[in-house]
């Protein structure tokens, strides 16, 4: 068993990135820029704001923080993403979520640019994502993705298990690991709340892939030996012996799963951090075509 390590990776992609950055500020160019939309105060999307904000800063990105009271209206939301869209000097927007009850998500995502979708959740993105048009892939598969790549895990020909079907994760996931790409070529099957027969379609899979947001659900019965296990979970669970209260607790069952497989993502330390790389590389690649770059 070895483990994905998404630190050692995710500092790969990252030092990849501050190379290119540098080099293009070398020519005199001006630095990709990202802005963030944070709209209350839900403590998990500060944290993951915060990391957004400082990963981009330390790859030689611009970053902007654009904080919105939770009481804050649609339209005045939807307003900041319009002026956002037309201010030439950001490349990539993304609305940190879930927003409040009051503000629909879809209307939200839809206002965006799509040039500008580093999230990758506008429906043009996800359309084109399906066609297998070159555009920007939601971060944490695309993360996933690199992860593989960063590891060579080889995947063509492989039976890949999605337990999942979000928008933001098991979906695009597996349409990237059924599409025609250097790490995808597998045939996969998606699993949901409505699969009778989960475990044993998860036991068929020489990848699984958990996006189900339920802490430790698949347990070591439902993997076979050898299988590639990329856990996605990162719920909060109480916990009263750290001192924030809580843990971050993955979808797989770690300790009893970790001895079957050929290789697995811990939690934290694995796909969460991967995110982030995928998220920089898509406002590096919104930066050149704004730029007129390749
Ligand atoms: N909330 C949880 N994951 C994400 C993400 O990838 N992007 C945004 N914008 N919000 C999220």
């Amino acid at each position: 068993m070895q483990i994905l390590d998404g630190k050692i990776a995710a500092a790969a992609v990252r030092e990849s990135l501050k190379t290119e950055v540098s080099q293009l500020k070398a020519q005199g160019k001006r630095a990709p820029h990202l802005a963030v939309i944070l709209v209350g105060n839900n403590g998990a999307s500060e944290t993951y704001v915060a990391s957004k904000q400082k990963n981009s800063l330390e790859i030689g990105f611009l970053s902007t923080l654009v904080r919105l009271d939770a009481t804050v209206s649609e339209e005045i939301l939807l307003s900041e993403i319009e002026s956002l869209n037309n201010d030439a000097t950001v490349d990539g927007i993304l609305v940190q979520l879930p927003l409040p009850k009051h503000i629909s998500e879809q209307k939200v995502i839809e206002t965006i640019n799509p040039n500008k979708d580093v999230d990758g959740f506008h429906p043009v993105s996800a359309g084109n994502l399906v066609l297998g048009i070159p555009t920007f892939i939601p971060a944490t598969p695309y993360g996933i993705m690199l992860m593989l790549e960063h590891y060579n895990i080889p995947t063509k020909g492989k039976h890949a298990v999605v337990i999942g079907r979000s928008n933001i994760v098991g979906r695009p996931m597996s349409i990237l690991l059924s599409s025609n790409l250097p790490y995808g070529n597998c045939t996969v099957t998606i699993c949901h709340s409505h699969t009778p027969n989960l475990k044993e379609l998860c036991l068929q899979g020489d990848i699984v892939v958990a996006a189900l947001g339920r802490p430790g659900f698949v347990k070591e019965d439902m993997i076979k030996d050898g299988a590639v296990v990329i856990d996605v979970g990162i719920t909060r669970v109480p916990d009263e012996t750290k001192k924030s209260g809580f843990r971050i607790a993955g979808d797989v069952d770690f300790e009893n799963v970790a001895p079957k497989t050929s290789y697995i993502t811990p939690v934290p330390g694995g796909v969460g951090l991967m995110t982030i790389a995928g998220l920089l590389k898509n406002t590096l690649v919104a930066y050149k075509k704004a730029e007129g770059i390749e």
